[in-house]
């Protein structure tokens, strides 16, 4: 029986704020298959890991990433709205994440978030922290919702294992991923239950499902021996699994 791999969300999200390094540490010591983690970019063209358009939701500050600099988002406190124990957390640079993950052999999906924001040459910053960040290029799997920085990144790195994000139920989704060079599926968790899944996985495209917190959901899953779940609670997972 395949084991169904699981990747810490935004990190640990369910226990330490999403997209800190506090919440990839936390992953890494539970011994997660892999991490999923969100890049936009600053005003000062550099990567930064958060999930929102806006420092708003998820740190004491206001704004726009793409109208604030490095240096002034690294003022904002980007753990006390989760917990008066995380005050002292920021919101880190890509660089930042994948120092911390040098030499694990930890999975490491970045998600383009591309699909509200046309940032500039976000898929060449990509690949060049990738190149620059010492870790394996086979550790690596590059997502967006925005299929057209997918098929971009495919065509910088064409080694570099890439999917496409998605929500619905589609018809034959692993063709359309092919056409871009995509060659995995990473899909919403009300729709991985149907049919596709089975018959992505059949065609030889990994399934991995988003974003499944419920134990319930995370056993039947792992029953469908699909691919990989994306979790905020992988402490959970792994006991359910292991
Ligand atoms: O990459 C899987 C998942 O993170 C996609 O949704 O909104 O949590 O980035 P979101
Ligand atoms: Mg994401």
């Amino acid at each position: 029986m395949s084991k169904t791999l699981i990747f810490a969300h935004r990190g640990s999200k369910g226990t330490h704020p999403e997209n800190t390094l506090a919440a990839f540490q936390k992953a890494i010591e539970l011994g997660v298959d892999g991490i999923e983690l969100d890049v936009h970019v600053t005003k000062d063209g550099e990567l930064v890991v958060i999930h929102d358009e806006t420092v708003d939701r998820t740190t004491n500050g206001t704004g726009r990433i793409c109208n604030l600099t490095l240096a002034e988002i690294k003022q904002f406190d980007a753990g006390s709205w989760f917990s008066p124990n995380f005050a002292d957390e920021k919101i880190p640079a890509l660089t930042e994440v994948l120092q911390l993950l040098k030499s694990t052999d930890i999975l490491i999906n970045i998600e383009i978030k591309s699909d509200i924001i046309a940032y500039e040459n976000i898929e060449e910053k990509v690949l060049a922290a990738i190149k620059n960040s010492g870790l394996n290029e086979s550790q690596f799997i590059i997502s967006s919702f925005n299929h057209y920085s997918v098929a971009r990144f495919k065509k910088l790195a064409p080694q570099i294992e890439t999917a496409i994000l998605f929500m619905e139920i589609l018809l034959d989704p692993w063709e359309y991923a092919a056409n871009m060079g995509a060659s995995a599926l990473h899909v919403y968790e009300p729709v991985a239950f149907t049919e596709m899944s089975k018959c992505a996985m059949k065609h030889g495209f990994p399934v991995r499902v988003f974003t499944v917190n419920s134990h319930e959901h995370m056993r039947a899953l792992m029953d469908l021996q699909l691919s990989a779940i994306f979790t905020d609670f992988p402490e959970d997972a792994l006991r359910i699994r292991d």
